[in-house]
């Protein structure tokens, strides 16, 4: 099986280390679209398109029968178009883990941390309504402008990103929240600051194995075997910190430098 993954960085390789652990026997070609990110502070329109343009070069030049949208902030704005585009393409996007934190929550309260074009979509509105109803929670709705910036600048230790946390958590933490989605795949590259700053009491909910048993099941039902060795091929449209790469994935073949054409 060969796999293609978009994220507009780092982030989606927290994706991908959880695929290392569940697929065997496959190619995973990463898309980092540094060129193009923060994609959270972008307009639908814009990410469409990059969503659009990404996943029309994975298909001509990697041919992959799998399309991972590493991302939140794509999966809201382009995850729709894609389906209607490539119907027998297996595609699997990435939205907020809001049903687990709504079954774990013991206080009631949870938090979501995410992307402002994130929390400002349909697709979130629509999320969150349907499972409001089901259990009463009261939800913090966090957006974190600059924080993908930190991150992919690699300031994730900095002083500028504790401050930035601080000021965004510590009202959940007096609100009693006990149970953290993180809305965006590049959160989890910050979540022991998010532990250290709640206080350690806290659950902190993103959806990379959900994603990899899900990607399994419908490669499988596609004749995947899930056998032999996982290669991974990273592309990148712009400057990356290859220090963090090493830190997420333990083992991938090789980065590319590419240009995604506007197509
Ligand atoms: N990692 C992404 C997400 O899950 C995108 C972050 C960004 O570029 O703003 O939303």
């Amino acid at each position: 099986m060969k796999i293609g993954v978009f994220d507009s960085g780092l982030g989606g390789l927290t994706v991908v280390r959880a695929m290392t652990e569940v697929i065997k026997g496959a190619q995973i070609f990463y898309v980092a679209d540094t060129k193009n990110a923060p994609y959270g502070e972008k307009t639908p329109e814009q990410i469409l398109q990059y969503s659009l343009n990404i996943t029309k070069y994975l298909i001509n030049t990697h041919e992959i029968d799998a399309l991972i949208l590493a991302c939140n902030t794509a999966t809201s704005s382009a995850i729709k178009e894609l389906r209607e585009m490539y119907p027998s393409l297996i595609i699997i996007g990435t939205e907020p883990g809001i049903k687990p934190a709504i079954e774990q929550t013991t206080t009631g309260k949870i938090g979501v941390l995410a992307t402002p074009a994130t929390l400002q979509g349909d697709k979130y509105k629509q999320l969150t309504q349907a499972l409001s109803m089901q259990k009463s929670v009261d939800i913090y709705e966090q957006a974190c402008p600059g924080l993908v910036e930190q991150i992919e600048k690699g300031e994730i230790d900095s002083e500028e990103t504790q401050a930035l946390l601080e000021k965004w958590l510590l009202p959940m933490r007096e609100n009693n929240v006990d149970t953290i989605v993180l809305g965006c795949t590049h959160y989890p590259l910050v979540s022991q600051h998010i532990e250290n700053i709640m206080n350690c009491n806290v659950s902190l909910i993103h959806t990379g194995n959900a994603i990899s048993r899900h990607l399994l099941s419908l490669g499988t039902q596609k004749g995947h075997f899930n056998e032999g060795d996982l290669q991974v091929h990273i592309h990148t449209t712009g400057t990356i910190q290859i220090q963090i790469i090493d830190s997420i994935i333990k083992k991938y073949e090789n980065i590319h430098f590419i240009e995604i054409e506007n197509n």
